[in-house]
């Protein structure tokens, strides 16, 4: 199949490329700039612009769309915000106008959303049917990235639109922002340390989207996190048994936090509990459905010899998370 990959040159679509690769797809990305050396074929477009190689929808067969300015990035100001959204509905609208052409072989995109969208969860499980509880900045963004997505449907395609959990990699994003501290011995529960963690491994996100893509059953939105969400005290002091590290500093108040972090300490004090049972009932077998599991697929088995590589994602390729 060929696969075009909007933002793939980032964090997920990074992996995302080598892991589809690996299992006998071709794919190119589509992405803002022309960087030399990249491991795959490149279309230029410019969301903000609204301009796109004429070329890149006729290559693909499917879509993945990952484009969108990082939230854990610069300061929440209102050029910002405008930019996260922007950045994502602008991406979208130029997707349509393409794929309502004629002339393409397009019968799939798989358009990522977020957890973001459920606000802050208490202890019960949210799933695919919750409505957003509250409206925080993250809740209202990706609504709008939803809603954006909704009139591919009405072309005829099938459109999976995956809300990610928080993604741990080596590579980058949270875990090795929670990592450091607790690796240097200051780690410490944020908040209260009761918000619920609700994350993914990125070798499964990979082989969550290689399903997407390739089964049609899967269709509409799915929960994309692991079935064992973790409050960020019982994360924290995961990470410390895995890191071998002691944890001796008491809890950083909120306050402090929202003082450092502004309106973005949002991210680490609201909690999303968030199930993974529809995944689950589709058939999805989660090779690292549990938080020790995952962390020591990273860390394990000490921190001298560096990290370990996983199971290759497909028989006979290389290793999990690129190595990083
Ligand atoms: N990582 C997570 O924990 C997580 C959790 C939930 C949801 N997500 C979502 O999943 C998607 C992929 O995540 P990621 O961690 O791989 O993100 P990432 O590393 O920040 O990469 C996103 C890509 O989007 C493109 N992009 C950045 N700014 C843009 C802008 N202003 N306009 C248009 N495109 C822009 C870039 O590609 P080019 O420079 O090539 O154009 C970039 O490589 C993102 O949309 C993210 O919000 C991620």
């Amino acid at each position: 199949m060929n696969i075009l990959i909007t933002g793939g040159t980032g964090l997920v679509g990074t992996r995302l490329s080598a892991v589809l690769t690996e299992a006998g797809h071709h794919v190119a990305l589509l992405s803002r700039t022309l960087a030399p050396g990249s491991p795959c074929r490149t279309f230029q477009w410019d969301p903000a612009a609204s301009t796109i190689d004429p070329a890149a929808v006729p290559f693909a067969d499917a879509v993945v769309n990952l484009a969108g300015a990082n939230v854990g990035e610069g300061q929440w100001t209102a050029a910002r915000k405008q930019e996260l959204l922007a950045s994502r509905v602008d991406g979208l609208a130029l997707l349509h106008h393409e794929l309502a052409k004629p002339g393409h072989q397009v019968r799939t995109v798989v358009s990522a959303s977020a957890i973001g969208l459920y606000g802050t969860t208490g202890d019960a499980l949210v799933t695919e049917d919750t409505l957003p509880v509250g409206h925080d900045l993250l809740a209202d963004l990706t609504q709008a990235w939803e809603q954006a997505a909704a009139p591919l449907a009405a072309l005829g395609l099938r459109v999976v639109v995956p809300r990610i959990g928080v993604v741990l990699s080596l590579a980058g994003g949270a875990l090795p922002a929670l990592a450091e501290p607790v690796k240097l011995g200051f780690g410490a529960p944020l908040g209260s340390g009761q918000q619920w963690l609700s994350w993914i491994h990125i070798d499964d996100l990979c082989r969550l989207f290689l399903a997407m893509l390739t089964d049609e059953a899967w269709q509409g939105p799915y929960n994309a996190v692991a079935p064992g969400p973790a409050t960020n005290a019982a994360f924290t002091t995961a990470l410390a048994e895995v890191l071998h590290r002691p944890l001796l500093l008491p809890r950083i108040p909120a306050f402090i936090l929202q003082l450092a972090m502004g309106e973005q300490s949002e991210m680490v004090l609201t909690g999303k509990r968030v199930s993974a049972a529809k995944v689950l009932a589709q058939g999805f077998a989660f090779e690292f459905p549990g938080l020790r599991e995952a962390l020591q697929a990273f860390y394990a088995p000490t921190l001298t010899i560096g990290p370990q590589p996983a199971q290759p994602l497909v028989a006979g390729a290389g290793s999990a998370d690129g190595g990083k």
